[in-house]
This record gives C-alpha cells, structure tokens and sequence, in this order.
C-alpha cells in the first residue's frame, strides 16, 4: 500500500490517451515495495496543454515525469537540458526536476538494450538490421550506436520518415564509432542479403501489430539463418508473425515486453536513485 503523506513525492505520465497505461501500476508496487514516499498517476494532456501542465508540475515540485503520444518531441523544446541520447532522438519520455531544472531524458533505447541482454542477447559488436525509423526506432538506434553496437542498417520506405532519418544517420557516423546506413526498405534483395549479415533482427514498426496481427515485412523464410535473433517492439500479440516466422527456422526471438519494463526502470532510477525491483515487477504485470 502506498501511504500518502505530506513528503510524498510527486511523478506520473503526461500523453493523450493514458488511460489504459501499465506505468502507474509499475512505479506505485515498485514505490510501495521499496518503502518510497513517491506516487504516480496518469494525467490525460492535450497538445494544447502541454506547456502549461509541465509549469505546474514544476511549480508544485513534482520529482519528474514520462512523456508518451503525442507529447515525447515538443517537451524535447520545453525541457531546460537534455542528455545526450535524447538531443540526439529530439525526444523525451522521461524528465527529472532538480529544483526547478528539468533534464529531458529517452529511456526507450536504455529499455530495447537491457531487454536484450535479459532475453540473453547482449548487443554489443554484433550487426544490426532495423526495420522502421519512427519514434521508437530512433530511440533504439541512437542507444544501440551509443553502446557500441558496431553496424546497424536501417531499413524505411521512402516517406518523410526517410528523409528525416538520413540527417541523424549522418551524425551519429560522426559521434559514434557505429557504422550506421539507411536502405529502401522496399528493395528486398538488399534487406535479404542485410538479414543474412546480420545476428540481429529488430522490428520497430508497428506492422505486426494488432488488429492487424497477420502482417509482417519479411516474406522469405531463407532470411531466418541459424546465427540470428529475432526481436519484436511489438507486445500486442505477445508473438507476431515475424517472431512465429523466426522460431519456425529455429531462431530466438523476444518481443517487446521487456522493453516496457526496463524503460520504465530506468525512469524509476532517474527519479529514486534506486534500481526497481523488476523481477516482482516483471511476475505481476508483464507474463
Ligand atoms: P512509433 O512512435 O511507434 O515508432 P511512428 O513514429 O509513427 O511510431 O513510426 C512507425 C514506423 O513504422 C515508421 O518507420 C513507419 O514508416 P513511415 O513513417 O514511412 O510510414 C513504419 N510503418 C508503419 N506502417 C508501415 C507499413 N505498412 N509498411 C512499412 N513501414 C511502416
């Protein structure tokens, strides 16, 4: 039980919709379960309303907050300073206020790189090939770069999404010692021989997803060869077509559960100085 009291120090996520959010169930039991004078709730924000919500969690003292849709690039403008991963993403989805200081940080990679190494996959020196290059892609691949994955190939549609991408390409060529290239992601034979290079797999569209669970961006079974795994952003099915795909060929695959889990750990750190205990965490809400 979370007891209340005058100190109780304030956290919560600011997005449009909220509602149906796992993160107030996650930080309250790990609060209550380390004895934390924290709480944690769910504020449904307009765009609109963005700006004037963060004043007032600022001027009240709130300890810091998670940013989902639609608000993780405009607070990137409303933060006082953002740390490296996040200047590089241009988005936020945590903020730490430290005396009215507020530091924008992206725990989204931080989670997709802790997921890995828990599912027994650690990443770095391996090859990479990324499928998608939105918000959730980006995070990851600035976080895979900046942890020493050493080549990551990412593959989108030509879309604005594309062309966005092809500036953060270029500089994390430039800031990280990750060899980072963008493909057509509808030329397959260069996505075929991509796969056949590469240890990893990662889906960070959201084809797959459902209602439209029987979608999937790779259609050759021959990509699947024994020395790759196979990752998922997507938790909703816990197994999607790629992952069923992979395990058919007899490559591991995970999917994003965990990516969930650490990415909120790392918010609760950024907030508490306290590692979460996510293996309770991990038995009550993510199985
Ligand atoms: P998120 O924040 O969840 O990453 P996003 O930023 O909208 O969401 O990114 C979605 C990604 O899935 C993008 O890379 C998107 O490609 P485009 O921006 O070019 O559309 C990709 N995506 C979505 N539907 C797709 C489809 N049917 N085929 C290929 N890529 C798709």
């Amino acid at each position: 039980m979370i007891h209340i009291t005058g100190h109780t120090k304030l956290t919560g996520l600011l997005g449009s919709p909220v509602a149906h959010s796992i993160s107030p169930m996650m930080h309250n039991e790990a609060f209550s379960a380390l004895d934390l004078d924290y709480v944690y709730l769910a504020f449904d924000v307009s765009p609109q309303e963005l700006p004037q919500a963060v004043e007032g969690l600022k001027a009240m003292g709130a300890r810091g907050f998670n940013l989902t849709m639609p608000h993780k690039n405009a607070m990137a403008k409303l933060a006082d300073q953002l740390s490296p991963a996040a200047a590089l993403c241009g988005a936020v989805n945590t903020i730490v206020n430290d005396n009215g200081i507020l530091t924008g940080y992206t725990t989204d990679g931080i989670g997709y790189m802790r997921a890995a190494e828990a599912a027994g996959f650690p990443l770095p020196g391996k090859v990479m090939t990324l499928l998608g290059a939105g918000g959730a892609a980006t995070a990851i691949l600035v976080q895979a770069a900046l942890d020493g994955v050493s080549e990551i190939r990412v593959f989108n549609r030509k879309s604005p999404t594309y062309e966005k991408a092809q500036a953060l390409v270029e500089k994390l060529n430039e800031k990280t010692d990750c060899h980072v290239t963008l493909h057509d992601l509808d030329d397959t034979d260069d996505l075929c021989d991509s796969i056949l290079s590469s240890q990893v797999l990662t889906n960070s569209t959201n084809v797959g997803m459902a209602p439209n669970e029987d979608t999937c961006l790779i259609g050759d079974l021959s990509v699947f060869h024994k020395d790759l795994v196979v990752s998922d952003i997507i938790y909703n099915p816990r197994e999607t077509k790629l992952m069923a795909m992979a395990k058919s060929q007899g490559c591991p695959a995970f999917n994003g559960l965990y990516m969930l889990l650490y990415q909120g750990a790392e918010s609760f750190r950024l907030w508490t100085g306290r590692d979460m205990p996510v293996e309770l965490i991990r038995e009550k809400y993510f199985t």
